[in-house]
């Protein structure tokens, strides 16, 4: 194999360098450059075969024969909700994670409802020692199903050793950063090992049909470490997300070639491994602060489901010259646009307060149908006045404090009043969508009228006034 000039590579996103340098200019880390072998590239031409002549392929029409794309469920529901319906034949799929937030426990359990279907499965892990994974099995019961463990770290040997016997239906690598190839000569852990570690895997689920997971460590900002480069490479990126206090978990795709990427799955940790959760509003809405100022109940729609959560809000005279802005659970810039609009059209000043957004629960909601619900708790928060302890919101604001119609109104509405909900705040032209939802609807067609509203409410006052336009 030729030596070539050495490369410097970002451990962090893989963008490669002719020298060393401190900052990352794709990525903006710094001190994540290290020095890798050139040569140590598997993407770049395969050393060894210097000038082969190209040999034309056939190529197809677009318009042939499709098939749905084989899927093997795992039977664990929550799971087959966010893989789109099971795991596909032949696709790699990447399960990024906080340390300890149970991607182990998840897999192993995945891995023995496959083994119960009557399938190979075979789970691989490069951090903990066989012992370590079956006492982690015996506790979650499943120290009798048939699931093929190994402690490897060699890729080769881990392909040699998968390509005899019967074709697993699954295999889990758990992490992709503690594997190694020889094919590569950069040390175990840099992003080229990583890199060429899992193309090798993928090479390998295409061509014998196994679906592979592979695990990957969390950075602290949240980005799935070393290996952002191999999100690209495989076919569906999970995280799987929680709060340390909190016993929920939520697996959310955040990329999938063979299915949607907006389902969540819930799951709750306990001691006997995690335990599947099929209504998650009632788990979100467990812990409810009833009669808090500050709290809104937002009605969400995750994918095909609708989840009830809770948006708690905090508005505080703030002691520093730059007031602060700290959201968990939503998006930082959908609420400074609500902070705006609160500030330009509702004549709510809060230029001089701390404004704090918590979403309960560990969701992380993407909606902008949630600025109402989140416009309501703050205002709350601010003028000390509860809300209506037995209402949900929804709508979207729009810049000039419009409130406007979200989708899926019905079934926001039919989540609400199955949980026990008796009205509901939501934009006005969403009322015809509504259709029969059995709780009292109160519309809003502008932020300004739900702030005066609110205000009217007054603080500590309980008996609703919300009820503008009562149906
Ligand atoms: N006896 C127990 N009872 C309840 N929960 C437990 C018990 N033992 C472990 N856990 C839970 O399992 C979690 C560890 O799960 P797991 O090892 O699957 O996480 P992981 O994401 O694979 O971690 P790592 O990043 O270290 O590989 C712990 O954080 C804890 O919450
Ligand atoms: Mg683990
Ligand atoms: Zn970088």
């Amino acid at each position: 194999m030729a030596r070539r000039a050495p490369a410097f590579v970002c451990q962090n996103c893989g963008a490669v360098y002719g020298r060393w340098q401190g900052k990352c200019e794709s990525c903006g880390e710094w001190n994540t450059i290290a020095e890798e072998s050139a040569a140590a590239d598997v993407t770049a031409a395969a050393p060894g075969r210097p000038g082969r002549k190209g040999r034309p392929f056939k190529l197809e029409p677009l318009a042939g024969e499709t098939h749905e794309a084989p899927r093997h469920p795992s039977r664990i529901a929550e799971l087959d909700r966010v893989t789109g319906g099971g795991f596909v034949r032949g696709s790699v799929l990447l399960v990024g994670g906080d340390p300890g937030i149970g991607k182990s426990t998840l897999l192993i359990q995945a891995a023995a409802a496959i083994a119960k279907t009557g399938e190979r499965a075979v789970y691989i892990s490069g951090e903990e020692a066989v012992a370590q994974v079956r006492l982690r099995a015996e506790r979650l019961g499943l120290s009798r199903a048939e699931v093929e463990l190994a402690a490897e770290t060699s890729v080769e040997d881990i392909i040699a050793t998968l390509s005899q016997g019967k074709t697993p239906r699954l295999v889990v690598i758990d992490s992709i950063q503690t594997m190694w190839t020889d094919s590569v000569e950069s040390a175990p852990g840099t992003v080229t090992q990583v890199r060429g570690s899992a193309q090798m895997l993928i090479r390998f689920a295409k061509r014998s049909g196994t679906a592979v997971i592979l695990v990957g460590h969390v950075t602290k900002d949240g980005q799935i470490a070393g290996p952002r480069v191999v999100e690209h490479m495989v076919d569906a990126v999970l995280s799987f997300e929680g709060e340390g206090a909190h016993q929920f978990r939520i697996l959310r795709a955040v990329k999938n070639r063979f299915g949607p990427t907006d389902e969540i799955g819930v799951f709750e940790m306990t001691g006997g491994g995690l335990r599947e959760v099929t209504n998650p509003s009632e788990l979100f809405l467990s812990e409810r602060d009833l009669g808090a100022p500050g709290t809104a109940v937002f009605a969400g729609i995750e994918g095909t489901r609708p989840v009830l959560v809770e948006i708690q809000a905090l508005v505080a005279p703030t002691t520093l010259g730059t007031p602060r802005r700290a959201v968990v659970g939503w998006d930082q810039s959908r609420l400074s646009m609500v902070l705006a609009v609160l500030e330009a059209h509702c004549g709510v000043k809060l230029s001089g307060h701390d404004v704090y957004l918590n979403v309960a629960g560990g969701l992380r909601i993407q909606e902008p149908a949630a600025d109402l619900a989140a416009a309501a708790a703050l205002v709350s928060s601010l003028t000390n006045a509860p809300l209506p302890a037995d209402a949900v919101y929804f709508g979207e604001v729009s810049l000039s404090g419009v409130v406007r119609p979200v989708a899926q109104a019905a079934a926001r509405l039919k989540e609400a009043q199955k949980l026990g909900f008796a009205r509901a705040v939501l934009p006005e032209s969403a009322r015809g969508e509504a259709g029969e939802p059995g709780i009292a609807l109160s519309t809003v067609d502008n932020l300004a009228s739900l702030v005066a509203d609110i205000a009217a409410r007054g603080p500590g006052r309980s008996p609703a006034k919300l009820r503008r336009q009562e149906a």
